[in-house]
């Protein structure tokens, strides 16, 4: 099956809820993504759509980050969630999804992205906890990763890295 890749429009609002409820066990990120778009922190969405039948496979999700390296402000987003349905994995679909939104983000002058994952699916794009090691957060582990983009940043960068506000509610529902 060949997937191919668009921005999400206004009308893919119920695939996108349609696969996150598909692919996650709760409905905490479906509701992320919501909470997102309402609050005007969703930067982008894209989704994989089936070449053949149009149907949506798979999507992810950026948004908008609060992050400050001392007093400077850095553009930085969030990757996630990324789910792919059960029929189209194993193929790439998520793969190519991240490598779009990574362009995507680079075109419109982020300097970070970063995600909540597993180190041996997001090192393959270049996320780090090396580089997310440097920034506050309540996320801070070996779990969150960044990504440098644009060149990267002044050695040994330190600061805060805040997501959106939505992120919260994901904790209160476990
Ligand atoms: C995690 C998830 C998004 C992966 O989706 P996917 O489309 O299967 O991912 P990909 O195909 O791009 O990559 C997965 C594997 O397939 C391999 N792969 C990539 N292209 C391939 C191809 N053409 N043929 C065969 N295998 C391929 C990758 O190397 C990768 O292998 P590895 O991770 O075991 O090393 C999907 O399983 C999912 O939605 N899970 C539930 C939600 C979730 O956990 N989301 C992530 C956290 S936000």
């Amino acid at each position: 099956m060949t997937t191919t890749i668009q921005r999400a429009a206004p009308r893919d609002a119920h695939d996108i809820d349609a696969i996150l409820r598909a692919c996650f066990p709760r409905p905490a990120e479906a509701m992320l993504v919501k909470q997102l778009a309402i609050d005007g922190d969703l930067v982008l969405a894209l989704i994989a759509r089936d070449e053949a039948s149009g149907a949506a496979a798979g999507i992810v999700a950026l948004s908008r980050m609060h992050v400050a390296i001392g007093p400077e402000s850095v553009p930085a987003v969030a990757l996630a969630p990324l789910a792919v349905l059960p029929a189209y994995r194993q193929t790439g679909v998520a793969e190519a999804l991240v490598r779009a939104a990574i362009d995507e983000m680079t075109r419109a002058g982020a300097l970070l992205m970063f995600v909540l994952g597993e180190p041996g699916f997001y090192g393959r794009f270049g996320f780090s906890a090396a580089t997310a090691e440097g920034f506050d957060s309540p996320y801070a582990g070996q779990y969150l990763l960044a990504l440098e983009l644009q060149g990267g940043l002044p050695c040994g960068a330190r600061g805060l890295a805040d997501h959106a506000p939505a992120f919260a509610a994901l904790g209160e529902s476990d």
